[in-house]
């Protein structure tokens, strides 16, 4: 899909083209990052032909331009969610827009549970692959032949090595690992985690996948962080709870803006 006319009209006359070193997308209780971007100029989802309105509290649902280490960005504070109204795709209008003002490279952030007792609470960890255990893609419906996307380095190698690099230059410890997307909203269940477990899996979560596959097809290069916020279901005990994914998204959520300023740092120019 090309991306909505008046929605890119309006965001070239506010001042939101590029190019763009990156785009990026704050998960559940990450919205510190956006905090660390100078010479933001915002506009509500709501505002934007073609852009969702996010209902789950944590999400903000504005789109910043500005600057994160001295470099230009694009800001989405808060995603759509499938689990929202089943609608895997919703984050497409939003993606196609960033893409045509210019932005090609995205990193992905979310709030997940993880399988690793070692890899717990605040831990930040570097997606390097991903399962799709919801049934659902973002590309159903899609008629061009583009939707035979190729997902076999869906994060991307150069992104992944500068995302280790500047997470030792901050001094942040970095895990890497495959997340599991379940739909939700429902947590999982504890043998639900133990056969993401069994699968190779690493972290479940919610969101990130959908937007991965509409990112890669739309030719983006991307690149995904997690914040654990919890031990998924049954781990050691892990008994996830809204509230707690919050609060925990939100203390860890300065390292991730440490960490996203560091990675933004080394890119290439556009
Ligand atoms: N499961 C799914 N999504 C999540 C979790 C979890 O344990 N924690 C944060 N988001």
């Amino acid at each position: 899909m090309v991306a909505d006319d008046a929605a890119l009209a309006q965001l070239r006359a506010e001042g939101f083209a590029g190019p763009h070193a990156c785009a990026l997308v704050t998960g559940t209780g990450l919205g510190a990052l956006v905090e660390a971007v100078e010479e933001r100029r915002s506009l509500a989802y709501g505002e934007i032909p073609g852009f969702p309105a996010p209902g789950v509290s944590g999400h903000g649902g504005r789109l910043h331009r500005g600057r994160l280490a001295g470099r230009s960005v694009l800001v989405f504070e808060g995603r759509a969610h499938a689990y929202e109204r089943g609608d895997a795709a919703a984050m497409r209008g939003p993606l196609a827009a960033a893409r045509a003002m210019g932005a090609g490279r995205l990193l992905l952030t979310n709030a997940s549970g993880s399988l690793r007792p070692s890899v717990g609470p605040g831990s930040l960890v570097m997606l390097s692959d991903h399962i799709n255990l919801s049934g659902l893609n973002p590309l159903i419906g899609e008629a061009s032949e583009a939707r035979f996307v190729p997902l076999t380095d869906a994060y991307d190698p150069a992104l992944r090595r500068a995302l280790r690099a500047a997470a030792q230059e901050a001094g942040l410890p970095l895990a890497e690992g495959v997340y599991a997307w379940f739909s939700g909203p429902s947590f999982e269940t504890p043998a639900e985690v133990r056969m993401a477990g069994i699968l190779g899996a690493d972290l479940v979560g919610m969101s990130t996948v959908p937007e991965t596959i509409l990112a890669r097809f739309l030719g983006f290069s991307v690149a995904a962080i997690s914040v654990v916020t919890n031990l998924a279901a049954g781990i050691e005990g892990g008994d996830p709870h809204h509230a707690e994914t919050k609060a925990v998204a939100a203390r860890a959520g300065t390292d991730l803006a440490r960490l996203a300023a560091a990675f933004v740092a080394r890119l290439p120019e556009p």
